[in-house]
């Protein structure tokens, strides 16, 4: 492809610097380009987190349950940044706990994040710090604005694949750990047939 030129009739033709294309499978989940990161989660890197254990031991624990691809434009960690990326979920549960995303809080608790759903049925459970937990249902076209202070997490309730894109701070880091110790005070399970929040704390 030609790159754009500048038409002024008084000024002689100047290409016009084009930045590196990255291009979007919007609905399915795509990101092509240069320094595309791609990560698959398997269950056994889940372990701990969901609370049947007897029904996780009994499961493949290589089976994937989500995949992420980030858009690396700007080095993690560089302060005033936007990353993209997007999530691809599997529909399963553990017993009757949902499949979902490890979870996090921001490293920087000043920085927020968009959740934008593409694909498939969700519920995003968002925690304050003060271990109040509560859940919004995600869909195709939901678009969800996560305070920098939540943590969140995402569980698939439907039946194919959820997707759903982010937009984040490049300087918000992670903090995965948090969660790994104290989880969320609420599971995503399936009742008569339909999701439900349990609050176990
Ligand atoms: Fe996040």
């Amino acid at each position: 492809m030609m790159p754009p030129r500048n038409d002024r009739s008084n000024a002689p033709a100047v290409s016009v610097p084009t930045p590196a294309q990255l291009l979007l499978d919007w609905t399915r989940g795509g990101i092509s380009g240069p320094d595309v990161r791609e990560s698959a989660k398997t269950l056994g890197e889940l372990q701990g987190l969901f609370g049947d254990e007897q029904s996780f031991k009994a499961m493949d624990p290589m089976r994937e349950i989500y995949r992420v691809r980030v858009a690396s434009n700007v080095p993690a960690g560089e302060e005033g940044g936007l990353l993209w990326g997007v999530t691809v979920l599997q529909p399963g549960k553990v017993g009757d706990e949902f499949f979902m995303t490890h979870g996090h809080f921001h490293a920087d608790r000043t920085r927020a994040e968009f959740y934008a759903t593409v694909a498939g049925e969700g519920i995003l459970l968002r925690m304050d710090g003060e271990r109040r937990t509560w859940g919004e249902a995600m869909s195709a076209n939901t678009l969800h604005y996560i305070r920098g202070e939540h943590a969140h997490r995402v569980a698939n309730v439907g039946s194919e694949p959820l997707i759903f894109w982010a937009c984040w701070g490049s300087d918000a880091g992670y903090d995965y750990k948090t969660i790994r110790q104290s989880g969320f005070s609420a599971r995503v399970v399936e009742r008569d047939g339909a999701p439900r929040i349990i609050f176990h704390e």
